[in-house]
């Protein structure tokens, strides 16, 4: 039964154009469709799925549907929800969604209640908010659910350490850790969706400014790339010797925040982590600096120190807020501290969410049957479905590779030959 509380249901059509033109790039997502359509491996399935209102997520959902599922969608950050797509998810494609762009918190936590009230069988998780309501405030609803995926890296982290507290009750595959979801979805889709939010934000020239971004992971290393091919000065902030060790390695500068501070022009987190931009740092800032953040929570930023501390903001205009502090030095916040390129932006391109969520797809037909199997903890992407997902691209992007010789594999696999 279609349950739904979204903004504007008369958005639908407008929603599903957008959702067509996203589907154009995403093939393999539509190949899996095609097949669930006509296999049906998830008759009767319930569904709750927590994750961003995206045209690529509708896309995703579209596909849960063919496959026979029952879904139910609210998001996984309150300022992301496209409400276009939301509409049209309700109205053209038979899904139930609570979501609404702007949401307060409680209306947040009150919309993932409404996807929990499904009863779901199967968990689809941004981040983890979903399963840990579940088993914080919800738990008479474990005893349906067979098991779920989460789908980013601070999620994953969180799934793990409720498993080793021994609290999680059900298996959950990391869909973030397949190397079809990470190596692009988090260096390029958040490189380039993140700068989008920036300058869409802004309309500021990157050319020649100075960036300083926290965090040299996946995210981190795709962000400093796209940055400094757009002229920027990258500066990398790390907590990680190795990882700071590579930054420096590829050409960047790396030192502490607060002496980052002095010099940023523009300043993006992407750690995970919590006050990242903290009083040391706000003590140096340029006077101008833009910060904001791109890691799935609004905590990277100390914004509570920015309130205390600054005598007066002014919202320049939507999602743009500049703090004026007691000497007289504006710091620009950019969305709340929320994801920046889903808040200011429409997130990562429908490229890249098509490996990702076709990993979301296939996993989620192969918990539907190997639940059983694996018990509660978590769980690796299996490789053939990782591998599978980067042939099917490859050959979506019609880019040919070579294959090896029979001479080759014995090669590989073997110890006898050595010096020719
Ligand atoms: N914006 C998006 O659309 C998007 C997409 C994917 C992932 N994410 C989120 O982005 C964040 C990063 O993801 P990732 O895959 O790059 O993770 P990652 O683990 O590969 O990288 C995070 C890096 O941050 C570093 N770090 C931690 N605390 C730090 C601190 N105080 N100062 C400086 N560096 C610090 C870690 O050492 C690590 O190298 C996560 O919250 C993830 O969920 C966002």
């Amino acid at each position: 039964m279609l349950s739904y509380d979204i903004k504007d249901i008369s958005l639908a059509d407008a929603g599903r154009k957008r959702i067509e033109w996203a589907d154009r790039d995403m093939p393999v997502l539509a190949l899996i469709r095609k097949r669930f359509e006509e296999e049906k491996p998830l008759e009767g399935v319930r569904i709750a799925a927590c994750l961003h209102v995206t045209t690529e997520t509708a896309n995703l959902m579209r596909t849960l549907v063919a496959g026979g599922a029952e879904v139910v969608l609210c998001a996984s950050n309150p300022l992301s929800t496209q409400d276009d797509t939301a509409a049209a998810l309700v109205k053209h494609y038979g899904v139930s969604v609570h979501a609404i762009c702007g949401e307060d918190t409680e209306t947040y936590y009150k919309h993932i209640d409404s996807a929990i009230d499904i009863k779901p069988q199967v968990t689809m998780d941004d981040g983890a908010d979903l399963v840990s309501r579940i088993h914080s405030s919800r738990r008479e609803f474990l005893e349906d659910i067979i098991g779920g995926m989460e789908e980013t890296t601070t999620g994953v982290i969180r799934m793990a350490a409720m498993a080793a507290d021994g609290e999680l009750n059900y298996p959950v595959i990391n869909v973030n850790d397949a190397n079809t979801k990470h190596f692009f979805d988090n260096r390029y889709g958040t490189g380039q969706s993140t700068l989008d939010g920036v300058v869409r934000a802004t309309n500021r020239l990157l050319a020649g400014r100075t960036l300083v971004v926290s965090g040299y992971g996946w995210c981190g290393r795709g962000l400093a790339l796209r940055a400094s091919g757009m002229g920027m000065k990258v500066i990398i902030c790390e907590v990680d010797p190795l990882r700071a060790l590579e930054a420096h390695m590829e050409g960047y500068r790396v030192m502490p925040a607060a002496e980052a501070a002095k010099e940023c022009d523009v300043w993006i987190t992407v750690t995970g982590d919590i006050n990242v931009i903290d009083k040391p740092a706000f003590e140096n800032m340029k006077s101008g600096a833009i910060i904001c953040n791109s890691g799935h929570f609004n905590a990277e930023i100390n914004i509570p120190y920015l309130e205390e501390n600054c005598v007066s903001k002014e919202e320049l205009k939507p999602l743009v807020v500049e703090y004026t502090m007691a000497d007289g030095r504006k710091i620009i916040l950019l969305a709340e501290g929320r994801l920046v390129n889903l808040s200011c932006a429409e997130g990562h391109p429908a490229e890249v969410m098509d490996m990702s969520f076709a990993n979301q797809a296939l996993c989620t037909e192969y918990i539907v049957k190997h639940a059983a199997e694996l018990g509660p903890g978590c769980f690796d992407v299996p490789k053939e479905i990782d591998d599978g997902i980067a042939k099917l691209k490859l050959e979506a992007l019609g880019v040919k590779i070579d294959t090896l010789t029979p001479e080759q594999e014995k090669y590989l696999t073997s110890w006898q030959m050595g010096t020719v």
